[in-house]
């Protein structure tokens, strides 16, 4: 079953702004660069398990097409991203896993640490390609663990002491920030994940940032 972000979504911005020491603007900054580089003029972009909609704003500023859609699960997620972008993003609850959306219908796709938390994994990798345009743009920003065994080191002892005291402390949810770096150690990476998207279809690069401690997937759907 797929984690309640419901309960956490009051201090979701707070926390993960504090524990990336804010690095996760950046990313998603880099992420909507790339996909806004796409020499479409207003594209029509979804952000996909949009959360608070950090990345669809992200997008909005770049130059995309009003609205941006945001998908999510979670209402009270989604309430907080509607508030930040009341004009600028159409928000919707619904599961990526089956995406309620035609064939082809977004110039851009991205999804900003939200793939980890499906259920099915390939369903929605398989959903976000779908409804991309041939030619389009999907950008996927994910956690990982760092390859190198000495940073994993320091990486393991922040992820299971430090991220669970913050989120003790500030969420008043140690479980959350518990299943936070156990998700990510399962969850594959690189060249595992970039074989995954290519069998659907997309040409992937794959960049790491941080030592690795997060991962950008660049993909274009064949034409
Ligand atoms: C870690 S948050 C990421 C939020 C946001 N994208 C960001 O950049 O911070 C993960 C989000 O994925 C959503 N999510 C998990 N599984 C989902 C699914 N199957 N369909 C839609 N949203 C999902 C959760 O509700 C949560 O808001």
């Amino acid at each position: 079953m797929a984690y309640d972000f419901n309960k956490i979504a009051d201090n979701y911005d707070r926390l993960n702004h504090l524990m990336t020491m804010g690095m996760d603007r950046c990313w998603r900054r880099r992420g909507a660069r790339w996909l806004m580089h796409n020499g479409i003029w207003r594209p029509k972009c979804l952000d996909v398990a949009a959360g608070t909609g950090d990345l669809a704003f992200e997008m909005y500023r770049r130059g995309a097409a009003e609205p941006v859609v945001c998908v999510d699960l979670s209402e009270k997620m989604l309430e907080i991203a509607s508030s930040k972008l009341s004009l600028e993003a159409e928000c919707i609850v619904a599961n990526a896993e089956s995406l309620p959306f035609d064939d082809g219908s977004f110039d851009c796709v991205g999804s900003a640490f939200g793939i980890r938390n499906f259920v099915h994994l390939e369903q929605g990798l398989s959903e976000m390609v779908r409804v991309l345009k041939p030619g389009g743009r999907l950008m996927i920003l994910e956690l990982a663990t760092p390859d190198d065994s000495f940073v994993r080191l320091f990486y393991n002892l922040y992820a299971k002491y430090i991220i669970p005291w913050l989120g003790e402390r500030i969420a008043h949810n140690r479980e959350a920030y518990t299943y936070l770096p156990e998700s990510i150690e399962r969850f594959p990476k690189g060249r595992t994940m970039r074989k995954k998207i290519e069998n659907l279809g997309c040409k992937v690069r794959h960049r790491k940032f941080f030592f690795g401690v997060c991962r950008m997937y660049k993909c274009t759907k064949n034409e």
